[in-house]
């Protein structure tokens, strides 16, 4: 292949280097592209062919339903591999050694305790609220209680920042689940794991001793390390977009949590649990909600199906699948929901509409069911999305503060109004 692109515009050729990454993918380098020709850019609304930046993080291939982090397997890494192990690996490059290892639990515990103040936040809000409005309000608020973090130009602070929120949000996942359900505000045991520990500071009840559950942990873990990162999606994108500016670690975040919450990406778990409910509901006809979901003049879409970048399977969906049937067996649950969805995917696989479309389960078909089967309430499965995103989002604004990406600062084709003249309102 040529390392050259050539645009013709009004006869005028112009050349862009081709880049190429380390599988392979190939892009026009078009960063002279509006100097060089004179202020023309490009335009391509929801960013479908636009790589916005070179990350050596996560490697996907949709055709092929390949998901990497940092040159791991996804089915590697959720069979063999332990949370904070992924969380270290995506954010500074290597798997940890047991000593890196020991020290970043240690770090991230030395920070785990949060300001008593925020408890007034929690309380302040209403029992109705939705958790990722808390979540991601309170991920906010961690900017007021601790400004050193904000100081992007230090990778010490950067460090520091890092391991606090690491320690702190789960306190404040678990903080957010259980002012819903009116219990008390408790912090964990930092002598367990983390995704133990988290576990137990969203279940434990004031009033019994905790007892591990080894089965939810595993598929709590298996779950987090899913979920770890998905290279540059919305949320990603967001907190990327949002560090540009130089705002600190928690605020990107914030911003990253409320691009999750919508049901078109991280808000579709939820989405997926309330459609299956209302199938339940209406007596399990599957058929009927295909048909809708065919339908151009219904706005119904079969949630937790289709993916901007998987266009043969999720190889999430495929791991999640295989847990759903393993959680739900050992803790001897029998869901009607999880048959309901099978009988959905069954369907819509061999549904020429969804065939022709590429539709498969992506990572949310499954996972509310599993959820759902711990115990966790419907509306905080995004909570649980946007915990094991974190180290993923961590990473990747790492990556960008380390880099020195320029601001994001996309550009736009105008199509309003040409200069006109003010009307005083007597006139208009
Ligand atoms: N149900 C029915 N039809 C669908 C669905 C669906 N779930 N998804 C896509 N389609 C159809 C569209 O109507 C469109 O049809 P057309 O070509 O006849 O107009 C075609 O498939 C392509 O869909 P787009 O929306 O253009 O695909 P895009 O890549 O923009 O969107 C998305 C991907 C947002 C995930 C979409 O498939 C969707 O809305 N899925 C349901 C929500 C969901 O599960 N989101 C979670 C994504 S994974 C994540 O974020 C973690």
């Amino acid at each position: 292949m040529s390392d050259k692109a050539t645009i013709k515009i009004d006869g005028k050729e112009f050349e862009f280097p081709l880049i190429t990454g380390t599988e392979n993918e190939t892009a026009i380098d078009i960063k002279d592209l509006r100097a060089a020709t004179g202020g023309i850019v490009t335009i391509d609304p929801g960013y479908k062919n636009t790589g916005s930046c070179e990350s050596a993080i996560t490697f996907l291939d949709g055709e092929k339903g390949i998901l990497r982090y940092r040159g791991y397997s996804i089915e590697e890494l959720a069979e063999k591999a332990d949370f904070l192990e992924v969380a270290y690996l995506l954010i500074f490059g290597e798997l940890p050694t047991s000593e890196q290892l020991g020290k970043f639990k240690e770090d991230i515990c030395e920070q785990s305790v949060v300001d008593e103040d925020v408890r007034k936040i929690v309380d302040s809000f209403p029992k109705s609220a939705h958790p990722m409005g808390v979540i991601s309000s309170l991920t906010s608020a961690l900017t007021a209680f601790n400004p050193s973090s904000v100081n992007v130009n230090s990778e010490e602070d950067m460090y520091k920042a890092i391991v606090k929120i690491l320690g702190k949000f789960p306190v404040l996942v678990a903080w957010t689940m259980r002012k819903k359900q009116g219990l008390p505000l408790d912090y964990g045991d930092c002598s367990l794991g983390y995704v133990e520990n988290t576990y137990k500071m969203m279940f434990k009840q004031p009033n019994k001793d905790y007892v591990t559950n080894q089965v939810v942990v595993d598929a709590l873990n298996k779950l987090l390390i899913l979920h770890a990162d998905h290279e540059q999606n919305c949320s990603t994108s967001t907190v990327r977009i949002v560090g540009s500016s130089h705002a600190g670690l928690f605020a990107s975040l914030s911003a990253g949590i409320s691009a999750l919450w919508g049901p078109l990406h991280g808000g579709a778990n939820q989405a997926v649990l309330e459609m299956l409910e209302a199938i339940k509901e209406d007596g399990g006809d599957t058929k009927k909600y295909m048909a809708k979901a065919k339908d151009k003049n219904d706005p119904f879409r079969l949630m937790g199906f289709g993916h901007r970048v998987y266009k043969n399977f999720d190889p999430r969906a495929k791991i999640i699948k295989v847990a759903a049937d393993e959680v739900l067996n050992d803790l001897g649950i029998d869901d009607p929901i999880l048959d309901i969805a099978k009988g959905l995917e069954h369907e819509a696989l061999n549904d020429p509409y969804f065939v022709e479309r590429k539709l498969y389960p992506n990572v949310d078909f499954y996972s509310g069911i599993i959820y759902r089967a711990m115990g966790i309430p419907v509306e905080m499965f995004t909570v649980m999305f946007a915990l094991g995103r974190l180290p993923g989002w961590i990473a990747q604004w790492r990556e960008m503060r380390l880099g020195k990406e320029p601001i994001g600062r996309p550009r736009q084709i105008y199509t309003g109004e040409n200069l006109r003249s003010f009307t005083t309102i007597d006139k208009r």
